[in-house]
């Protein structure tokens, strides 16, 4: 664990791992998590991008999790998360990018759901698997949206949002809870530790709760990071 001086330094030595991979390897896999926490490493790697120092376009990213009903232009969908904040302004590949599918929506065919996280462990494993995955933590201990009790050998699924999360999470949603999707589909907790490196960042006050449950405390499905 490295205690820093504040969320920028976090963001520096994020991105440094970053950079660090790409120059010994620009085939690299990148795994990306979304929510407020990576944000300054995002925009790091944007700076060095413009300034040319580094260069992502033999690389290839997935998404930690998706959620699930949004449309895909929907600006808080992952997907679209992602491409504001970081793929858009760098120079991915048209087809570098992928995340889970959370268009097919809980009305149309069970099947479409229930083979969605698998299809999606497949297009890891084809890339080859994760070089070097960014996570946060969530309020309740979750990592990617593995929520408390998730296995710890938990694969790519459908997950529910417990009440915490959403209240969490409206802030992005104008502050309506009724807006926060109840369903995602996340990489599991066996999905996320087959990544070789794994990079969580924890930023503000409200994180040190669950990372002291996290490092301090037993291993248990109750804190799933
Ligand atoms: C996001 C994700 C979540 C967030 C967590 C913290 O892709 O998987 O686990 O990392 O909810 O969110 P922030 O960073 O917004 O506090």
């Amino acid at each position: 664990m490295v205690i820093t001086s504040g969320p920028d330094e976090a963001a520096d030595i994020a991105a440094g791992a970053v950079e660090r991979l790409l120059a010994s390897n620009p085939d690299a896999v990148l795994g990306l998590a979304t929510g407020s926490s990576p944000v300054p490493t995002y925009r790091l790697l944007i700076e060095r991008h413009r300034s040319g120092r580094l260069s992502f376009a033999r690389s290839r990213a997935f998404l930690l999790d998706e959620y699930v009903g949004l449309p895909a232009d929907h600006a808080e969908s992952y997907r679209a998360f992602i491409d504001r904040e970081f793929t858009g302004q760098v120079d991915f590949g048209p087809e570098a990018v992928d995340g889970p599918d959370g268009t097919v929506g809980l009305d149309r065919a069970g099947d479409d759901l229930a083979t969605a996280g698998q299809t999606y462990e497949e297009q890891i494993s084809r890339a080859g698997g994760i070089d070097l995955q960014l996570l946060g933590i969530g309020g309740d201990g979750h990592i990617g949206f593995n929520e408390p009790v998730s296995s710890l050998g938990s694969r790519t699924r459908l997950k529910t949002l417990t009440e915490e999360t959403r209240a969490d999470n409206a802030r992005f949603f104008g502050g309506d809870i009724d807006a926060v999707p109840r369903h995602v589909i996340t990489q599991g907790i066996g999905t996320i530790l087959e990544a070789r490196h794994l990079v969580m960042i924890a930023t503000g006050e409200s994180k040190a709760g669950p990372i002291a449950r996290a490092v301090e405390g037993p291993l248990t499905a109750m804190v799933p990071a």
